[in-house]
């Protein structure tokens, strides 16, 4: 066998020699290829974070984001690798930030004016290149904000404080509505009510119901909480989403119903200018052609959506948070009798609330409602010595830095927080720069003309062993605490006359 093999009529050496080369590089170059491959992964982020791991490390972290939800598992990584880490979702680079000179860094730059998220989840929501919070088409984006920008200052912000006060009195006035068997409120559905129902009347002026639509915004809003970051493969799998398919259609719909009867309402009036509002603005866009009735429809379900799934959540932390700290009460209540009196708020007294403002910020930074923002880089850029490519998702982890930077007592609630004038980049709850929260300033005015005129007429005690340590974290996006029933009930105690409060307990009466 041995001659036969070597007898040259019988094997050509070359061919011998050539096969068993390439028999033997291939594996070989591929294996350098792969190593050259987790060598160049590994070195392309100078940023601190968990190691690629021949792909693992993507697998995990977009896993542990999964598992522990997004909230958990950002301050997870930050405390493990610093304010300044790199993990992965989706397989791709994402930079979870809480140093306030980075965050600063990106909310001022016009080239971190997008955001990132599944884009199926979006899709699915409706979101995807529609409406303003994620759209993520730079240039529809850039048309669609004005007219938020525009219906959420000047005259319209001033109009919302009377609106604010009389919707706060009405839904006072009708409790019972809101009252359980056991004699107590349901203070976050309160508040969602009342913020719908402001939010109603200053951008569409359709007469709504709002108990059913609060719940079908709740369902939205859980819907994209859900999706937001879910994989691809998950879209798959019809049996993983159809409960949310069920509450993005039933919103849908409503809003549809709703943007209908406007325009029916629009087809009819006299004065047109008398019904200029958000709504009516999209609608005459649309009709230029300049924007899709797709589009309309979600700017309108967005505008309707932003107050009850954040303000009031904000708010009802408020009540929460007053219960907990009387003398902190005292103070605002003393400020609201000597600023506003017997009379209804108004916006003269806006700027002199002092206290109530210091109140509404220290209550933002202790139990924020939002505690990230998402955004993503249009641009190669470096910040704070780390370079940034374009592409990379970006989580601000705001939460978190307003409790690590700057503040006297970041752990405590305490309005000696804001005793000193407070730098405007340690303290960020509605994000700034050009993607900043469109809703800053009628926020403020909203918050101060329903909890102004709400502890002028009520008195707020939660049920005992209620407390914001039993509110449920969802760890999401956002607080979202509507689990547990108990722990929103709350007693209001009418105040019938303003000493009264200094004169001891005004007869309870249970609402
Ligand atoms: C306490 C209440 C609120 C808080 C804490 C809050 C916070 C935020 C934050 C952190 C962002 C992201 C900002 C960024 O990326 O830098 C945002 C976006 C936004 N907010 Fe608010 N918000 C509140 C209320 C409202 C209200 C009442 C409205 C409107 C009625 C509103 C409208 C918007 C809109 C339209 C955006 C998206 C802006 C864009 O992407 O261009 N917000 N909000």
């Amino acid at each position: 066998l041995v001659l036969t093999s070597l007898d040259p009529m019988h094997y050509n050496l070359t061919n011998v020699v050539s096969e068993t080369l390439s028999a033997v590089t291939l594996p070989i170059l591929l294996l350098v290829g792969f190593l050259f491959l987790i060598w160049t992964c590994e070195a392309t982020s100078s940023v601190p974070g968990p190691s690629y791991c021949m792909g693992l490390g993507p697998l995990i972290s977009h896993g542990r984001f999964i598992w522990m939800g997004v909230g958990s598992a950002c301050n997870y990584y930050n405390k493990m690798y610093g304010e300044f880490t790199r993990v992965w979702i989706s397989g791709e680079e994402t930079l979870i930030i809480s140093k306030s000179s980075s965050i600063s860094h990106v909310m001022k730059h016009g080239h971190y004016a997008s955001r990132f998220g599944s884009k199926f989840g979006l899709k699915f929501i409706g979101m995807h290149e529609n409406g303003i919070i994620f759209n993520n088409n730079p240039a529809l984006w850039k048309e669609i904000r004005p007219f938020f920008t525009k219906a959420l200052s000047g005259p319209g912000l001033a109009q919302m404080i009377t609106i604010c006060a009389e919707s706060t009195n009405e839904h006072l006035d009708q409790l019972d509505e809101l009252t359980n068997e056991l004699g107590c409120i349901n203070c976050l559905n309160l508040m969602r009510c009342i913020t719908l129902d402001a939010s109603n009347r200053l951008f569409l002026g359709i007469p709504l119901d709002e108990k059913p639509i609060v719940l079908k915004i709740q369902n939205y809003f859980d819907a994209w909480q859900a999706l937001l970051l879910k994989p691809d493969i998950f879209f798959k799998l019809s049996c993983l989403y159809k409960k949310h398919e069920k509450s993005v259609k039933d919103l849908k719909t409503t809003i549809e119903v709703l943007i209908e009867q406007k325009r029916q309402k629009l087809s009819t009036v006299e004065k047109l200018e008398e019904h200029v509002d958000f709504t009516s603005q999209l609608i005459f866009a649309q009709n230029r052609g300049e924007l899709t009735g797709e589009n309309v429809n979600q700017c309108v379900l967005e505008m309707l959506i932003a107050a009850p799934d954040t303000l009031s959540v904000t708010l009802f932390f408020m009540l929460v948070l007053i219960t907990e700290h009387p003398q902190v009460e005292e103070k605002m209540m003393e400020e609201i009798q000597a600023v506003v009196g017997d009379r209804n708020i108004q916006s003269d007294d806006i700027p002199k609330l002092k206290v109530t403002e210091n109140f509404i910020l220290e209550s933002m930074r202790y139990q924020p409602v939002v505690d990230l923002v998402m955004r993503k880089a249009l641009q190669d850029d470096v910040i704070d010595g780390y370079s940034v490519k374009k592409g990379t998702n970006i989580i601000l982890n705001i939460g978190r830095m307003h409790k690590l930077e700057f503040f006297p007592k970041p752990n405590e609630f305490s309005l000696d927080n804001f005793e000193k004038s407070v730098p405007h980049r340690y303290f960020q709850p509605f994000g700034f720069g050009p993607r900043g929260c469109a809703g800053k300033f009628i926020s403020m005015v909203m918050m101060k003309a329903i909890l102004v005129t709400l502890l002028k007429r009520c008195n707020i005690q939660s049920i005992k062993g209620n407390g914001l340590n039993n509110i449920p974290k969802n760890n999401d996006l956002s607080l979202h605490p509507n689990e547990r029933q108990s722990v929103l009930d709350m007693i209001f105690t009418p105040r019938t006359k303003m000493n009264e409060i200094a004169g001891g307990a005004p007869g309870h009466l249970i609402i």
